[in-house]
């Protein structure tokens, strides 16, 4: 059959990441590659014991498996916008909270309310990667915004606006992904400046906020603005678990309600059953607890990934060291270029990702990210002393 496929297929390919996952059901590949929080870091015993109160609840139970509504399960949606008052969202209220089938989603939805075909969004210079795919099937175009130690330079920033008349700036400005960069107040606060004076909105993208083990925390941009410039995107994976699929968003009355009426048309609603999971560990005041348990791991990871890149790696090596995220980003002096360097690495049981696909030009071919929250101690020491090997060119 010759199939028809709209143009937005065209070119369109699986993002570096998921097709490296292909590689990751081997049990003895070393990843340093997806985003994920480490399996023992979920809290599986208090969420077997939600579960098991949710269905001794008859009636309860009997709501929670029927079709629910699209904005979201009710308690959740109250109990997201309480969570939002830790990164200094003091005002958010229910009706502009949307449940989202993961952080992803939000993004997503919003391509979808605000981007035509040819549409322009700007980056931070590196940033998400799905990001970038999602834009693609948008037919829409990304354009990288410089960015220095303490996040995007707003010069340039200012200067992209005018040039590209953007829809919305993307941006993670905590823990960012890939680099684990967290963006300091006065940042935030140009950064809000600029885009409310050319009238451009700011989709803040914040699933990392709660993963800190260092360093004070920094208000998010949302809590800055008195405008509705800001979209807030926040996701329950990476503190409780990817699974659930469950995330939020908060944001000005009109652009939730444009958002809703997409998800409608997308999925209907968040599976409630999840929504009603994370709002009981919400509710019943677990999340400290839990993140009191799992940042001392990710810190111990952290630091016995950035000491063994300095005992392993070649010395022209430069990385990232982040208070907090999941995600450690270098790159080479010798402006080598790690594509070259990835089938061999993958040959020699470890993955990680390159670079250069995290940038809206594709471009910078020196980096590489790597993430240091899924693998034990010991890979993390014998997956960089092969990497150093290979970029060494020993092996
Ligand atoms: C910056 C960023 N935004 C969104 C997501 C998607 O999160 P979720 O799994 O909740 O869809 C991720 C996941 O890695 C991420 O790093």
């Amino acid at each position: 059959m010759n199939y028809n496929f709209s143009d937005r297929m065209n070119g369109l390919q699986a993002n570096a990441i998921r097709e490296i996952f292909k590689y990751l059901s081997d049990p003895s590949m070393i990843s340093f590659a997806g985003g994920m929080p480490s399996g023992d870091a979920f809290p599986v015993e208090i969420l077997r014991g939600i579960c098991e109160e949710l269905f001794k609840d008859k009636d309860g139970i009997r709501g929670i498996l029927q079709y629910g509504s699209t904005e979201g399960y009710a308690p959740l949606r109250e109990s997201a916008a309480e969570f939002v008052k830790r990164v200094g969202i003091a005002d958010a209220r229910v009706e502009n909270t949307l449940i989202i089938t993961g952080g992803q989603q939000g993004i997503d939805l919003a391509c979808k309310i605000f981007l035509n075909k040819g549409d322009c969004v700007l980056v931070e210079d590196p940033t998400y990667i799905a990001v970038l795919h999602i834009l693609k099937t948008y037919e829409a175009k990304a354009y990288g915004v410089r960015s220095g130690r303490d996040g995007i330079d707003t010069d340039d920033l200012e200067e992209k606006i005018k040039k590209y008349r953007p829809k919305f700036i993307y941006l993670v400005p905590t823990f960012g992904n890939p680099t684990g960069k967290t963006y300091p107040i006065e940042k935030r606060k140009k950064i809000l400046d600029t885009a409310v004076k050319h009238g451009v909105v700011v989709f803040e993208d914040d699933p990392y906020s709660h993963l800190r083990f260092g360093g004070d925390a920094v208000p998010s941009i949302k809590s800055l603005d008195s405008t509705g410039a800001v979209i807030y995107n926040t996701s329950f994976s990476k503190i409780i678990s990817p699974g659930l699929r469950c995330g939020a968003c908060i944001a000005d009355g009109e652009i939730i309600s444009k958002m809703t009426l997409c998800k409608q048309a997308t999925d209907v609603h968040t599976p409630t059953l999840s929504q009603a999971i994370a709002d009981a560990f919400l509710r019943g005041g677990f999340l400290d607890g839990h993140l009191e348990k799992i940042l001392p791991v990710y810190l111990g990871k952290k630091k016995l990934m950035r000491a063994a890149i300095e005992k392993y790696m070649p010395a022209d090596f430069k990385c990232t060291d982040p208070n907090g995220g999941l995600f450690i980003f270098g790159e080479f002096g010798s402006g080598i270029n790690t594509a070259d360097y990835f089938m061999k690495a993958l040959k020699n049981k470890v993955a990680y990702v390159n670079g250069a696909d995290f940038f809206a030009a594709g471009d910078v071919f020196s980096t590489v990210r790597l993430n240091f929250s899924n693998g034990s101690g010991a890979q993390i020491e014998s997956g960089i002393k092969v990497l150093g090997k290979i970029f060494k060119g020993e092996i």
